[in-house]
């Protein structure tokens, strides 16, 4: 498997790209009927896994994230993806002629829009535009859930319409959902595509000093409560799971018991700030046991 990595078309915090193919090769359990996917982010692991599929063989995808802006992205991209291109051009080529006065107004008016707007396609090719113009790239809402990243200044946007087309292609037969983990898992259980699947996961970040965690749970609204998803994993009794964090004394106490275990996936490379890349030691729990 020695495949280039394909990046995602959003860049997205905590985003795994660095030695992916590794981490896909060395760790992912292979051969199951059903690749399950929770929190799927900007999709670089989905894709890379699709990319990798002869190896990897895998018959289904089914993938999942609470932010909706992500989800509908990727289902307007893969359903009419000339559409999408022809808007996201049309608005990038106006953006492109403009000066850097009228580029600013441009973003802000289209910020205002896609935070009122419940157009769900309008929202996808404003969604885009934004992650393409917004400060660093980033995605980051206000406590009313508004999109609220700054201007980024950039003087050119690019649209790359062979590789939009052709990720397009790639998620053909992905499906995909916008629930909260549970209610996903619920639902992959009823549906039977646990019993022959393999479950990746990449949960939220957690901060490595328990203090912070504790006052995150107290205090900040829909802060991600990683016991709650442990043990819902665990009611559920989901075979072939793998949990990625980056290694810190509070995820062994909540992620390393059993039938899980801990394993190293070293060297891979969180891009959380999207300026600095910094290299962390990439853990692992799994309740599966890694072919030789
Ligand atoms: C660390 S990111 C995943 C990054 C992804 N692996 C990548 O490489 O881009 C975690 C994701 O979990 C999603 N999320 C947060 N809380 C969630 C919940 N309760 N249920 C489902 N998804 C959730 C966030 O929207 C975010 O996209």
């Amino acid at each position: 498997m020695k495949k280039e990595v394909i990046s995602s078309p959003i860049r997205w915090a905590g985003s795994k790209k660095k030695l992916l193919n590794e981490m896909l090769e060395e760790t992912f359990k292979r051969h199951q009927k059903n690749y399950v996917e929770c929190f799927l982010g900007s999709a670089v692991v989905l894709l890379n896994v699709i990319n990798n599929n002869e190896d990897l063989d895998y018959e289904n995808f089914y993938v999942n994230d609470i932010n909706s802006n992500i989800i509908n992205f990727y289902i307007l991209l893969q359903k009419k993806p000339e559409y999408l291109i022809t808007q996201i051009k049309e608005l990038s080529d106006k953006y492109n002629n403009f000066s850097m006065d009228e580029k600013s107004s441009l973003f802000y008016e289209i910020r205002n829009i896609f935070n009122c707007s419940d157009n769900s396609d309008e929202k996808s090719i404003y969604f885009y535009f934004l992650m393409k113009t917004g400060f660093n790239g980033v995605y980051r809402e206000n406590s009313k859930g508004h999109f609220n990243v700054p201007f980024g200044k950039k003087e050119k946007i690019i649209i790359d319409e062979k590789y939009l087309m052709n990720i397009s292609k790639m998620i053909k037969k992905v499906k995909f959902y916008n629930l909260p983990f549970e209610d996903f898992l619920n639902k992959m259980n009823k549906k039977g595509i646990l019993d022959d699947a393999f479950v990746y996961c990449d949960p939220p970040y957690l901060p490595d000093d328990l203090l912070v965690y504790q006052k995150q749970m107290l205090y900040t609204k829909d802060s991600f409560n990683h016991e709650m998803f442990f043990s819902t994993l665990n009611e559920l009794n989901i075979k072939n799971v793998m949990i990625s964090m980056s290694e810190s004394i509070i995820a062994d106490k909540i992620y390393n018991n059993p039938p899980f275990k801990k394993i190293d996936v070293r060297n891979i490379i969180r891009v959380i700030n999207p300026k600095k890349l910094f290299s962390s030691k990439e853990v692992a729990y799994i309740n599966y046991q890694i072919e030789e």
